[in-house]
This record gives C-alpha cells, sequence and structure tokens, in this order.
C-alpha cells in the first residue's frame, strides 16, 4: 500500500524503533484489534460470529540481530518496558501464566518456533499498539497477529494468516493461560476490508459478509472504560462450563444442541449451565437470523437481533456490567440507532451500535450522558 496509507502507529513504532535500538527496523507488520457485531461467547463452542477488524492494531517493526541466536529483545512503546527472551529455550507454558505482556510475546515464539520446526535466530523488535487495552477490543490477537507476522516476514516463513491465527489463540491459550477462542484471532489475520467476518468456529470457515444491503450506517463503538481482565476465572468458569453441558447434552459442539434438548435436560443441566447453553444456542440463531435480515435490508430485524443478543449475555450468560446495560439502553432508544449491544468477552469493555451517520452524534451524546449521570 503506499505509504501514506500505512497505519500511523507503525511509523511510531518505527521512530521507537530508531530510539531504543540506535538503528532502523527492517521489517513491519501491523495487525487489526476487532469489534464484534454479534455471536458472543459461543466461539469456544463452535458457533457462528461475525466480527470485524476495526481501524485500530498493533505494529511490529524489527530486524534480526548478531547475537547468540534465539536471543529476543522486545520493546513495547505502551507499557514503556523491554523484555529479553530467550526464544528456543522458553520452557512450558504454565510458567508464563500470569507474567503481563511478555508472556504473549513469549507464546508466539514458543509456538512458532514448534510449527516451522527449527530454532529462531535472535531479533530486536518494537510493538506499538493503538488498540485500547482492556476496552474488549481484542489488543491481545493484535498483538500477537503483528509479532507473529512479523517474525515470518523477518526469516522468509510463508504461513498462511489462518495458520498464523491458529498460533496466535494457541499462545494465548498455552502460554497467557486465556482459555479462548479462535474468533479474535481469525478475524484479526483474515478480516475484509468494508465487510464483517462470519466465522464458523467449528470448521474455522471465514465468509466476509457486506452490511451494504442495510444502507448507510456507521459502526460505533462506546467504551464503557470499565477495564475488563479476562486472564480471570469469569471467562474460563464461563468456557468450562460450556464444555461440560456439551457433554451432559451429549453434542460435540454446545452450539449443535437444539433448544428443546436443552430445555428437556434442564434438571440435569442445572441453573447455570442450562443458562449458559441457552445462551450459545440462542445466540446462534441470533447470528443466522442477523445474516438473514442483513442480505434482505431489515435493519429492525437486525436491532431485534443485537437487542435480544444483549439480554441473552446479560440475563443468562451474565457477563455484562451495570455500565454497559446502562449505555446499550441509551442508545438503542435513540432514533437512527440500529441496534446496540455489548461486545467482546464482557465484564467491563465496550458497546457496539450500528448507527445511521447523521444519529452518530445523538447516540454518541446518549452513551456519555447515560454513563456521566449513573455511575
Ligand atoms: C474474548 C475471547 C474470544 C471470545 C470473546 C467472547 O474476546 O478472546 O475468543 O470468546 O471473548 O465472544
Amino acid at each position: 500500500m503506499p505509504s501514506s496509507d500505512l497505519p500511523s502507529i507503525i511509523a511510531d513504532a518505527r521512530r521507537a524503533f530508531a530510539d531504543h535500538f540506535g538503528a532502523g527496523p527492517t521489517h513491519a507488520a501491523h495487525a487489526p484489534g476487532r469489534v464484534n457485531l454479534i455471536g458472543e461467547h459461543t466461539d469456544y463452542s463452535g458457533g457462528l460470529v461475525l466480527p470485524m477488524a476495526i481501524n485500530a492494531g498493533c505494529a511490529a517493526v524489527g530486524r534480526t540481530s548478531g547475537r547468540p541466536a534465539g536471543r529476543v529483545g522486545i520493546w513495547s512503546v505502551n507499557q514503556n518496558e523491554a523484555a529479553t527472551l530467550d526464544a528456543n529455550r522458553l520452557g512450558p507454558g504454565a510458567d508464563w501464566h500470569g507474567k503481563g505482556w511478555s508472556s504473549y510475546a513469549a507464546g508466539v515464539l514458543a509456538v512458532l518456533r514448534d510449527r516451522v520446526g527449527h530454532d529462531l535466530p535472535s531479533m530486536e523488535i518494537v510493538v506499538a499498539s493503538d488498540v485500547p487495552l482492556g476496552a474488549g477490543l481484542s489488543s491481545s490477537a493484535a498483538f500477537e497477529l503483528s509479532l507473529c507476522a512479523l517474525i515470518c516476514s523477518m526469516n522468509g516463513f510463508k504461513l498462511a494468516p489462518a495458520e498464523m491465527a491458529s498460533i496466535a489463540r494457541a499462545a494465548e491459550r498455552g502460554y497467557a493461560g486465556m482459555p479462548c477462542g479462535i474468533m479474535d484471532q481469525l478475524v484479526s489475520a483474515c478480516g475484509v476490508k468494508g465487510h464483517a467476518l462470519l466465522i464458523d468456529c467449528a470448521t474455522e470457515t471465514t465468509t466476509p459478509i457486506s452490511l451494504a444491503p442495510l444502507g448507510d450506517l456507521a459502526v460505533l463503538v462506546i467504551d464503557s472504560t470499565v477495564k475488563h481482565t479476562l486472564v480471570s476465572g469469569e471467562y474460563k468458569r464461563r468456557a468450562d462450563g460450556c464444555e461440560e453441558a456439551s457433554k451432559i447434552l451429549g453434542v460435540k459442539w454446545l452450539r449443535d444442541a437444539s433448544p428443546e434438548l436443552v430445555a428437556s435436560r434442564a434438571g440435569a443441566l442445572g441453573d447455570e449451565l442450562h443458562r449458559y447453553a441457552r445462551h450459545v444456542v440462542t445466540e446462534n440463531a441470533r447470528v443466522e437470523s442477523f445474516i438473514r435480515a442483513v442480505a434482505q435490508g431489515d435493519a429492525a430485524e437486525v436491532g431485534r437481533c443485537m437487542a435480544g443478543s444483549h439480554a441473552s449475555l446479560r440475563d443468562d450468560f451474565r457477563v455484562s456490567c451495570p455500565e454497559l446495560d446502562a449505555i446499550v439502553d441509551a442508545c438503542a432508544a435513540v432514533p437512527g440507532v440500529i441496534g446496540c449491544r455489548m461486545t467482546g468477552g464482557g465484564f467491563g469493555g465496550s458497546a457496539v451500535a450500528l448507527v445511521r451517520p447523521e444519529a452518530l452524534d445523538a447516540s454518541r451524546d446518549a452513551a456519555d450522558l447515560a454513563l456521566t449521570t449513573r455511575f
């Protein structure tokens, strides 16, 4: 792409590289964060999800260096911190859990080295991101993918984007200790400009979906500023609960259970797993309805799907918070807002709204007012 179209965060990373390592980097990579339109907390149950890449992302720049093989020096602009990792002797993933941003870097290096099947050279790397941290916009997938793409390009590894997504996910699960699904990494690697990406997480197949039939609209992301921390028990509790529910129901993927099966096994599931299962199967159906409604230009149905998704995440899956509920209620009431819901892992983070351009200011104001008057 012409240099004027390059994300400006790449220039920031290049400048920081010169400051930190005293020379210019030879390679650069960039990977976007994401916002999810619908299909929440279903990826680890093999469900359908519909995220889109956003214009904020992470830049990674670097060069190989003459130091002993495998010695990787990484400077994080956002953390204002350096890490030095021995890429060829990183130890078991579990040793890295809870070690902050360097655990994500260690994971990418370790998993990539295993996949390519040979040792890595020494490298100097700078990462810089303009995805807000803890806002539910997948700063971690952007970090992992930009680092993975950079190392591949510096070393001539030819990996398909979906393979890089799988490496990034394995890094996050094994090293950062976050038992995530594939959604964030796959959309960061395979997102298509101007489209949302339908992902069937059981087969990991992707289909770009244009929102054009809905007419002029903007995708508005509203940060509740409540910081979510997903490398914590609540996300894992739900991922484990969904797996347990699928065993009780006798299905490979929880998304394959019918609503009737879930209802008929309510007693065996118990309240918590029953709520989780009901969320997953109804959310999966809402993604299908959403896609159909988009193709038919049916904005009202799109809005109903988003409202249903939010209610299910709030009441059944219980991953919303009062701030997100207030934003969603306030925004959805603004004329010209097609639909609004929480997005991402929840427990804070952001809401997403599909908004007619002329209603953008009013919806932003409504969300601000809801936050400032109630919290
Ligand atoms: C986080 C995880 C994803 C997905 C979402 C919820 O972003 O990384 O895999 O589970 O939460 O939809």
